[in-house]
């Protein structure tokens, strides 16, 4: 319970809690909050002002404060399923229909609840339908690749892909969460009252899931797949080197597919006409062969340079995807300090080898001394890193020279059946970094930004792909393993092929 004293005190900040002409709350033991759906705003306004009129408190926001939640034409489930989503299945508030509102106000004080105010919530037996229940972050659930949920998940990816288009990262953030909670589910939900005391899951996600058990897809997901605006942003966005900003900017001057910024004006950098030429190849997949064969010709760069040297296939292939949007490597070597200078004699060797379409380089800015514990937690990292396009032979493929032959002459550009373009993203970290860069880049994105999170939120410590900082102790935490750093954060031991949050 929250004293009085402060209970009183935010009241009368807010103003939006009942109370007498002293200020004093009528009924301090008793904070309502008014449910919007299907009651709908304004009728949600005009019945918040009438009950604070009468001597109630009505919060504007849910919180753990609140006892009573008033609903009106809401199941039961549904009501409770988002309570818990919203407390961590934690609230124990009581779920009201509007009548008991009605003649509470009638009254001028909370009438008895009788049965017959209390939303029906089905009482299912654990044999009936399984009830799920996972831990919160993403770093404390093991997510193999299989989903028995895809139709759920596929539908809040483009909602979470939409919002990250538009900018809205926090709403990305909520549907991408929601999505990883479905996807560490061991079987398909099929009915809303299973996700109880689920978390992660909002009010929007939760409306999303009900559309596809009830009517089999989401109305929300599809009308955005098919706006005009989001296939804009993902053809623009499908250009390596253009981010949703550009392509927000190219979509307000009235571009909004690739003939349209061919023929435009635009200046585009040295990476994005490198995109743009190599469209079609980067958004196709990248095979696993593909990537194994990519593996091969960096080992053979980088052995010829630096023998001695390690390179761990990283991102989505380490994780099991057989599938990937471009292929992540990290190199180092045992011995501290002998990786310096080994990217740019990498891509010198690439180069001359005719194996890079397009590169960039950045150097390691990586500073512990300027770096570490004062530094915010992000997902950017200061490793010397090399951007590239690589120009991946298909010659063991049969047939590739007939191939040649009929492309060239239909395209006279490029000779496709004979290679094709892939994005690859190179890594170098000191060996004293390496476990943290190899934990950092094997992903996925949310299990990266979950295990952050965690180590902020329930540690005191900041962790990037450079370091482990724990705030308590006021000192750096080093690791050799991926196992070392789950251990520091007091966390189980997920392997990779479970980190497909
Ligand atoms: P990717 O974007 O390559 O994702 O980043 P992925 O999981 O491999 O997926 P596909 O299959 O390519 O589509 C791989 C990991 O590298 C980290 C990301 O957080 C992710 O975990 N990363 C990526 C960084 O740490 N920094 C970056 O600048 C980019
Ligand atoms: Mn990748």
């Amino acid at each position: 319970m929250v004293p009085l004293k402060r209970r009183k005190l935010v009241c009368s900040d807010t103003g939006n809690t009942g109370t007498d002409s002293r200020g004093q709350t009528k009924f301090p033991q008793v904070v309502l909050f008014l449910l919007e759906r299907k009651m709908g705003t304004s009728r949600r306004a005009f019945l918040s002002q009438l009950g604070r009129r009468k001597g109630f408190q009505v919060e504007e926001l849910f919180s753990e404060r609140v006892t009573h939640v008033i609903c009106e034409n809401n199941s039961g489930d549904e009501v409770r399923a988002w309570l818990d989503s919203q407390s961590g299945g934690r609230a124990a508030a009581h779920l009201l229909d509007i009548s008991w509102y009605t003649e509470s106000m009638r009254a001028l004080h909370p009438v008895e609840i009788l049965d017959r105010h209390k939303l029906q919530e089905p009482q299912i037996s654990e044999s009936e339908v399984a009830v799920f229940s996972v831990p919160s972050y993403a770093c404390q659930r093991r997510t193999a690749l299989d989903n028995y949920n895809t139709t759920l998940t596929e539908a809040l990816s483009i909602l979470a892909e939409n919002a990250e288009l538009s900018e809205e990262e926090g709403r990305g953030v909520a549907f991408r969460r929601a999505a990883a909670v479905l996807k560490a589910l061991p079987s398909p939900v099929t009915s809303v009252s299973q996700l109880r005391g689920l978390p992660c899951l909002g009010d929007h996600s939760l409306r999303v899931i009900r559309d596809i058990l009830e009517n089999g897809a989401s109305s929300e997901a599809e009308s955005t797949k098919e706006s005009e605006r989001y296939k804009a942003l993902k053809v623009l966005t499908g250009i390596f080197g253009v981010g949703s900003k550009t392509a927000d900017r190219w979509i307000r001057d009235g571009i909004h597919d690739l003939h349209q910024l061919r023929a435009s004006e635009q200046t585009l950098n040295r990476s994005q006409q490198a995109g743009l030429e190599h469209y079609d190849d980067i958004n196709q997949p990248v095979t696993k062969a593909e990537a194994d064969a990519i593996r091969g010709i960096v080992e053979k760069a980088v052995n010829s340079v630096l023998p001695g040297a390690e390179i761990v296939l990283t991102g989505g292939f380490r994780r099991g995807k057989v599938m990937g949007h471009d292929v992540d490597f990290l190199i180092t070597h045992p011995q501290e300090g002998r990786e310096v200078g080994l990217m740019s004699k990498v891509v010198s060797w690439l180069e001359s080898q005719d194996l890079l379409l397009y590169q960039k380089t950045t150097r390691n800015s990586y500073l512990e001394s300027k770096d570490g514990p004062g530094r915010p937690a992000s997902n950017m990292d200061r490793f010397e890193r090399c951007l590239s396009i690589f120009k991946l032979s298909k010659k063991e493929e049969p047939g590739a020279e007939n191939l040649k032959t009929v492309t060239e002459n239909k395209l006279g550009r490029h000779d496709h059946g004979l290679w094709r373009a892939v994005r690859v993203d190179l890594v170098v970290s000191p060996i004293s970094q390496f476990a943290f860069a190899l934990l950092g880049w094997t992903g996925s994105k949310l299990f990266e930004r979950e295990l952050r999170r965690w180590a902020g939120h329930e540690r005191g410590m900041s962790l990037s792909s450079h370091a482990l900082y724990d705030n308590n102790q006021s000192r750096y935490l080093r690791a050799s393993s991926e196992e070392e750093i789950f251990t520091h954060l007091g966390l189980d031991y997920i392997p990779p092929s479970e980190r497909n949050a």
